[in-house]
């Protein structure tokens, strides 16, 4: 089922329409979960301005807590200490402001596309049933699914739903856009495809955006501002500012900057792995086996 989009080309329908504000604030921010005896810290004193306008991407080794980041910020979890601001306010739940993209689909199977897109403006009865058709139809234009609308999750590409699964979000006209490693297990040529195709959505809008993801190449092809994060519990090891000309697809195959950096952001990596590696041989060694 593959289809062709131009994503240089998708009609700019909902261009403007979008709020432009948007900076998170976490202040020694600290997470864990568990019973007392078996509590497991999760996040760590950890402080990170998100702001607009840049394209904030994390990067930290598999079950470090990035997750954990994004249900923070989206506000599906609480701080144990620490707080969470948002222009200077305290989140303490969800809102529609703060519109999130996970890994895994989250499109309703039974509904279609179209239906997914308008289902929670319709429960929430924001917009007269016109003017929502209209706004939906024009965000499933500019993902590239005019075609598609009126098909089931099942019946679209891996590529499709999380296209379908952006509207959806974006129909909420959020301040803030989460991608918690939302291109994960896609084959290449596609996963490069919606890495651009969410690039170009980024430039035309300049919301706040953050990225998660545990692909150094995604990372540096994608970001404005590289959050590095270390092992669990995760705590802030490096922010490298990528200073990249936009396309980078070919540069990155190229470019001793390009290089640079991954390979600045991959030293980190290698060490936070090394010391996590350590630490199980010490547990391991310390049971006797
Ligand atoms: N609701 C929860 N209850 C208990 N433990 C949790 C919960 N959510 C996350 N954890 C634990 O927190 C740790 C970090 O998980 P998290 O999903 O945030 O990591 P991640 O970096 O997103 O991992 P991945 O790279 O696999 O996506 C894990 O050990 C996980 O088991
Ligand atoms: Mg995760």
């Amino acid at each position: 089922m593959q289809e062709a989009i131009d994503i240089m080309d998708f009609p700019d329908s909902t261009a403007g329409a979008d709020a432009i504000s948007g900076r998170v604030d976490l202040k020694s921010v600290s997470k864990a979960y568990g019973e007392e005896w078996e509590r497991q810290e999760v996040i760590t004193n950890l402080n990170l301005e998100i702001t607009p306008g840049a394209l904030t991407v994390v990067v930290g080794p598999s079950g470090c807590g990035k997750t954990t980041l994004v249900n923070l910020i989206a506000g599906f979890e609480t701080p144990d200490s620490g707080e969470i601001l948002l222009d200077g306010r305290a989140i303490t739940g969800p809102s529609k402001d703060r519109m999130v993209v996970f890994q895994e689909t989250a499109l309703i199977p039974w509904q279609t596309a179209y239906e997914n897109v308008v289902f929670g403006p319709k429960l929430r009865g924001e917009l007269a049933r016109d003017a929502l058709r209209q706004k939906a139809e024009g965000l499933l234009a500019k993902v590239g699914l005019a075609e598609f609308m009126h098909k089931y999750p099942l019946q679209l590409s891996g590529g499709m739903q999380r296209r379908a699964e952006l509207a959806r979000a974006l129909i909420n006209q959020p301040q803030i856009m989460i991608m918690d490693e939302p291109f994960r297990g896609l084959d290449a040529m596609s996963r490069g495809l919606m890495q651009e195709f969410f690039l170009r959505l980024f430039e035309e809008n300049q919301r706040t955006n953050l990225f998660v993801t545990s692909e150094i190449d995604e990372a540096i092809f994608l970001a404005d501002r590289l959050v590095v994060l270390s092992n669990r519990p995760a705590k802030l090891r490096a922010i490298i500012d990528i200073h990249l000309p936009r396309p980078r697809r070919y540069q990155m195959l190229s470019s001793p900057e390009a290089f640079r950096y991954k390979r600045q952001a991959l030293e980190i990596l290698h060490q936070e792995a090394m010391r996590s590696f350590r630490g199980s041989q010490a547990v391991y060694s310390a049971s006797g086996r």
